[in-house]
């Protein structure tokens, strides 16, 4: 039904820049914005809070087919509760990237991501924006930039957060997120043939936008 409804794939890794990149090419287009991954954290969230094994597809299925959530601004409210801050940490991430390596719960949450579809258009950011969700988005981007470079992005947002973090500790951990969003069997993050890549690491989000934009204007 939404069908006519333009839709711009923004997919990378973990730490790449698109969570803001995607919020100001939306901002910036009047579009709607789908931050895929947060659904990925809070089905993870709402198991660790339930006790439910993260290793229990069905479980996990369940739980993401009821998940009670809303988008308001840029909160993100759980059972009515703000959950905006408890699905930003490295171990909320790590837990989303199992969780959605469940295919269950892939299944339970595309029609809840299909629904962001709305005029005038969306940014979609996730890891299968382009190849499982909106296929038909046009243009795709896969966004990415060295491990280092993405490394020190994610220790710099954790210290403005207030959190101590180390760099080598989180080089590990986003290189076993890289790894395991890369090899699962359903829906593994990949440049897709007619994606656009944008290598970031010498780019600021600025500039990104801009590179996007100016893309985007090219091929409408
Ligand atoms: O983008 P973000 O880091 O918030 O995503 C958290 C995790 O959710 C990723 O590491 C990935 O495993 C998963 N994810 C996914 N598909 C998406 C978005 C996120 O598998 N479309």
């Amino acid at each position: 039904m939404n069908d006519a409804v333009p839709v711009i794939a923004i997919d990378g890794p973990t730490a790449s820049g698109k969570g803001t990149v995607a919020q100001a090419v939306a901002a910036r287009l009047g579009y709607h914005y789908l931050d895929s991954g947060a659904l990925y954290r809070l089905v993870g969230l709402a198991a660790v809070r339930k006790g439910i094994d993260l290793q229990d597809a069905a479980g996990l299925a369940a739980l993401a087919a009821s998940l009670d959530v809303r988008f308001d601004g840029d909160r993100i409210i759980l059972g009515g509760a703000d959950a905006s801050d408890a699905i930003r940490t490295e171990e909320a991430g790590q837990n989303a990237s199992r969780v959605a390596a469940v295919p269950a719960v892939r299944a339970a949450l595309l029609r809840r991501q299909q629904a962001f579809r709305q005029p005038p258009g969306l940014v979609a950011d996730g890891r299968d924006m382009g190849s499982v969700i909106f296929p038909d988005a046009k243009p795709k981007f896969f966004l990415t930039a060295s491990v280092e470079a993405r490394a020190e992005r994610r220790v710099n947002q954790l210290k403005q957060k207030g959190n101590s973090a180390i760099l080598a500790d989180v080089l590990k951990e986003l290189t076993q997120r890289d790894e395991r969003d890369m090899n699962r069997p359903v829906a593994p993050l990949k440049c897709l043939p007619d994606a656009y890549l944008i290598d970031t690491t010498e780019l600021s989000a600025a500039q990104a936008v801009e590179r996007i934009l100016d893309c985007v204007a090219k091929i409408r």
